[in-house]
């Protein structure tokens, strides 16, 4: 018999070869037999109202077989609150309610035919005018009206220590900077296709989605049925990078026109309606003041900051209790505000707040470290700090200068030449330059079936999601080591309402969360005698350290149900980027030659899976620091590069020398396996790294993303 596997040892993907040949089922590949096609109709303008509808000319067109618009939905669509409050949606726009019109992409038709052609060629025929008032769409239209954040969520407070203006007019050496960072949206490869399919009274939905269980609970409350006539599929997810969470706006349509026609529907979502239909990351704006002493400590550090939400949702995002808890500091301001905008909601996009927000203050350190000639590494050193400043709060490990120090090793960052525009190779000038990455760590209840077979085979059964983090292969392994059975005797089903809830796929959560239900779960198993068949199962409801039943009680709905413990302290992970940039004289054209991230995220339980998921995020981090912005059209609020032809993102030869460190954290204190998730913590810090370099090369402070050839010339 072979070995069992053993977490920590680098595994190869147990889903790789059916990945790899075709063979694993994405919601989008399943056809039922005699299944309708659905294109949707999307609002040309971001705020008015339809004034007239003319679809006789689409409904005549050949194959056409339902026509749905506000007339014939109305009411239909019951109100479910948002994903991240008690509901279910990721934006409580009801589809198709009324002739308003509250942001750019709305949907306002949904054709259905036999064929997607016959669909697509009959949505061009609808006719729609409005009446267009001019909408202010973006942050910068609207940040005059901004209101304090914890106005629309309670739980965001200002956070104060000492006296932070009385600190900062006193301060021997004082930085103040502005950044903005601009729209961004997720662009999985999978795009958003669902599957409605009707049987008696019955629902089986497939669609990509994080957190089957959401999708289930809220399309039931949306159609006034029973949860459990409800069943959604997503056995395997292509991507979301914080989209596909809660019921998006067609996902109900694609429901009602089922039922109407008496045919299943699938509703294609393009990827230009992807931009609308899906959530986005939403524009900020910063002001950093720090103020300090010549050898570098801060004595007064604050961090106020805007962010866009749409008009009709309270969707906001912390940011500054990690910002201004990163670094030891006595006098302490971070405030947020919220402007309302006439835009879909935002939602959270990869680490939500840490990758603008740690942009602005890890800028700012830059600055700082150039203005008092002290190395950007020592600098942070001399404001490491063992607790979080405002509240006095421990961390239960605080690994950052373990990250820096192996990070600027691998780099050789000691070659760096600390006066900017100094380096010049050719036509290029080269820079060098850091930030850091933290990110608190999330864990939720989840509940997890394990059965043994007489013969050894062992299922794994919970209702989570393999988004192409590996995590069906970390469950598989997990089973393998504390069953003491061969890798390949163990099958994990996942991405199925009908199993057992696991949560959601998000906040860098699901390894962490569900290796601890599991590992408990073995070890009750492992107890039970055999059953009358030789074999055992259990079923598993696994509690965090400091979650109750309530907890479990909202898994259970499919509401997110995200925990921080331990109770009075910081579990955190961290990292360190280093990033060598090469900018053309010339043109101003960055290039990011080399990139040496260093991470600390607990224990390490395949490092193939982590290092691709480190990877995979400065990728992506050089997306956000170069190339990624969506665009609004001021006039109509409409998204202008809604394509991956306009949409700019790292293709591979954006992309330089990667090596990855993986730094030691033995933290068993915010949950019994000492697992601190990582698929946000690569990107975080990347976008600063990257501007920090450009400012070495150039003399230039990039202070909005992305950083363009017209900010350096
Ligand atoms: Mo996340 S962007 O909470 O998956």
């Amino acid at each position: 018999m072979k070995a069992p596997a053993k977490l920590g040892q680098p595994t190869i993907r147990v889903d790789g070869s059916a990945k790899v040949c075709g063979t694993a089922a994405y919601p989008g590949d399943l056809l039922p037999a005699g299944t309708a096609h659905a294109v949707l109709v999307l609002s040309g303008i971001a705020h008015g109202r339809i004034d007239r509808l003319d679809t006789a000319a689409a409904r005549a067109m050949p194959g056409v077989r339902d026509l749905l618009t506000w007339r014939e939905v109305a009411d239909a669509v019951r109100p479910v609150g948002h994903v991240l409050g008690e509901g279910w949606a990721n934006s409580t726009w009801r589809p198709l309610s009324g002739p308003d019109i509250r942001y750019g992409g709305q949907i306002v038709a949904l054709l259905v035919a036999d064929t997607f052609e016959q669909a697509r060629a009959a949505a061009g025929q609808v006719v729609v005018a409005y009446v267009a008032e001019r909408p202010a769409a973006t942050l910068g239209e609207a940040a005059s009206t901004a209101e304090p954040a914890s106005r629309i969520k309670p739980e965001i407070k200002d956070r104060i220590a000492g006296d932070f203006a009385a600190a900062f007019a006193a301060a021997p050496v004082r930085v103040e900077a502005d950044f903005a960072t601009p729209i961004q949206h997720h662009n999985p490869m999978e795009l958003p296709t669902t599957t409605c399919l009707w049987t008696d009274d019955r629902l089986t939905v497939w669609e990509p989605t994080r957190f089957v269980t959401a999708l289930q609970h809220g399309l039931a409350a949306q159609l006034g049925m029973d949860p459990a006539r409800v069943r959604v599929i997503s056995r395997y997810v292509g991507g979301h990078f914080g989209s596909k969470l809660g019921l998006s706006q067609h996902t109900a349509l694609a429901a009602i026109a089922a039922r109407r026609i008496g045919r299943p529907v699938r509703i294609a979502v393009s990827r230009r309606d992807q931009f609308s239909i899906a959530n986005h990351r939403t524009d900020t704006l910063h002001r950093i003041r720090l103020g300090a002493e010549r050898d570098g400590r801060l004595l007064a550090l604050s961090h106020e900051a805007i962010a866009a939400t749409s008009r009709f949702d309270d969707f906001a995002m912390e940011g500054t209790d990690v910002s201004t808890a990163l670094y030891a500091c006595p006098n302490v301001l971070g405030r947020e505000r919220v402007a309302r905008v006439d835009r879909n909601t935002p939602g959270p996009m990869r680490a939500p707040p840490e990758v603008p927000f740690l942009f602005a203050l890890e800028s700012a350190l830059d600055q700082l470290a150039h203005d008092l000639a002290i190395d950007p590494v020592e600098l942070r050193r001399r404001n490491d700090t063992a607790a979080d400043p405002v509240t006095g709060e421990p961390f239960t490990s605080r690994p950052l200068m373990r990250c820096f120090d192996a990070g600027a090793a691998a780099f050789g960052w000691a070659a760096r030449r600390a006066a900017p525009r100094t380096r010049r190779e050719g036509r290029h000038w080269i820079g060098l330059g850091c930030a850091a990455s933290a990110r608190p760590v999330k864990i939720g209840p989840a509940i997890v079936r394990v059965s043994l077979a007489q013969g050894g085979r062992v299922l794994v059964e919970t209702a989570q999601h393999e988004i192409g983090n590996g995590l069906q292969t970390l469950l598989a392994m997990t089973a393998s080591e504390r069953l003491a059975v061969p890798l390949d005797h163990v099958t994990v089903r996942l991405g199925d309402s009908a199993l057992p809830p696991g949560g959601l796929s998000g906040g860098s959560s699901s390894t962490t969360t569900l290796v601890n239900a599991l590992a408990e779960a073995c070890a009750r198993l492992a107890a039970l005698p055999p059953g009358p068949d030789g074999g055992r199962s259990v079923e598993h409801r696994y509690l965090p350290p400091g979650a109750d039943g309530k907890a479990l009680a909202g898994l259970q709905q499919g509401h997110v149900t995200l925990l921080t413990p331990p109770e009075g302290k910081l579990s955190w992970a961290f990292g360190a980027h280093f990033v060598e940039v090469a900018v053309d004289a010339a043109t101003g054209e960055v290039r990011v030659r080399r990139h040496v991230g260093a991470f600390a995220a607990g224990r390490i339980l395949n490092p193939l899976a982590a290092r691709n998921q480190l990877t995979g995020g400065m990728i992506w981090g050089v997306g956000s620091a170069l190339l990624e912005q969506t665009e609004v059209d001021r006039a109509t609020g409409t998204y202008l590069n809604a394509d991956l032809a306009d949409y700019l993102l790292p293709t591979a030869a954006d992309v330089g020398a990667l090596e990855v460190l993986m730094i030691a954290d033995e933290d068993r204190e915010g949950n019994a396996e000492g697992v601190k998730g990582l698929g946000e913590l690569g990107i975080i810090g990347v976008n600063a790294a990257i501007a920090n370099a450009v400012f070495n090369a150039t003399g230039v402070r990039p202070t909005a993303l992305p950083i363009r050839c017209e900010q350096l010339i």
